[in-house]
């Protein structure tokens, strides 16, 4: 296997009957790298994702995971994959406390090495005062915060993130940045899925579009642009456009200035 490749994707489909969620996508994510897979609700980022730790198996397509099958090695790739979900956390009755340190259990790693890291990164995230209270009464934020923390315990070789941002605060989403760009620089590689145009400009080396389950564009924001023939043009242009919701949301905007109009 090629040692510089994190995540190969070629021609990926997953139907949930009629649905095609995924519908033939293919892009890889080198070593190093930070790459940001961008899309409408119900494009298939978090369909993707869940194919690529195994949770879902595919109709079809190739998919290695640091050289690995999701569908044979799905143990050991989330022995290496950190893993955010766009869900809420689902140990609601523990404390984070007791996540973390059922974590480093299940893990086998050095229990008090991980607590002190713990706190150190609940209080990087003005979270500390949360450690010992049951995550189930958490806010969105500190939930979300949490399961970022969860994540990167293990010192994952790749982080794959569902919308790890949303519903965070600006100081937060800071230090979140700050702890990607320390994961990148310890040798780290980053897989995440946002709708937060700046952010995708700000982290990503490269940026996949997904759109019905398509992949409409990809590569560094140059690139985009030159794909969406719209040089110069800012992230959120280039993704309209090659979304085809360019002339859609001229259109929406339009009737809603009339109806809001006529409506008084
Ligand atoms: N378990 C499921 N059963 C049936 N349809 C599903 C299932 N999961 C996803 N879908 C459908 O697959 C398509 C892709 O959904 P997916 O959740 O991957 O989108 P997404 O890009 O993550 O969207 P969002 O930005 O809203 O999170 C949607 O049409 C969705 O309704
Ligand atoms: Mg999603």
């Amino acid at each position: 296997m090629d040692n510089n490749m994190m995540v190969s994707v070629r021609n990926l489909k997953k139907y949930f009957g009629d649905v095609k969620a995924v519908d033939g996508i293919s892009f890889d994510v080198k070593k190093g790298e930070v790459f940001g897979l961008l899309g409408p609700n119900g494009a298939g980022k978090t369909t993707t994702i869940k194919l690529l730790l195994g949770l879902l198996e595919p109709n079809d397509g190739e998919i290695t995971v640091i050289g690995m099958n999701p569908e044979k090695e799905e143990v050991e790739i989330k022995r290496r994959v950190g893993y955010v979900s766009e869900e809420p956390l689902i140990f609601k009755s523990l404390t984070p406390k007791d996540l973390f340190s059922f974590i480093a259990s299940i893990r086998q790693l050095d229990e008090e090495e991980v607590s002190a890291k713990a706190q150190e990164y609940m209080d990087s995230l003005g979270a500390s005062d949360y450690y010992e209270q049951l995550i189930a009464t958490l806010s969105h934020g500190n939930k979300q915060k949490v399961q970022i923390i969860a994540a990167i315990l293990h010192d994952p070789d790749l982080l794959i993130l569902d919308e790890p941002l949303a519903g965070l605060d600006a100081k937060s989403v800071k230090v979140v940045k700050e702890i990607l760009d320390i994961h990148i620089e310890n040798g780290g590689s980053v897989l995440f899925s946002t709708h937060i145009m700046e952010i995708a400009q700000q982290l990503c080396n490269r940026i996949g579009i997904i759109n019905k389950g398509k992949m409409v564009g990809i590569g560094t924001i140059e690139e985009l642009r030159q794909q969406a023939n719209k040089l110069g043009a800012n992230l959120e242009d280039v993704f309209l456009r090659l979304t085809e919701q360019d002339t859609s949301v001229i259109e929406i905007v339009q009737k809603l200035r009339k109806s809001f109009k006529n409506g008084k």
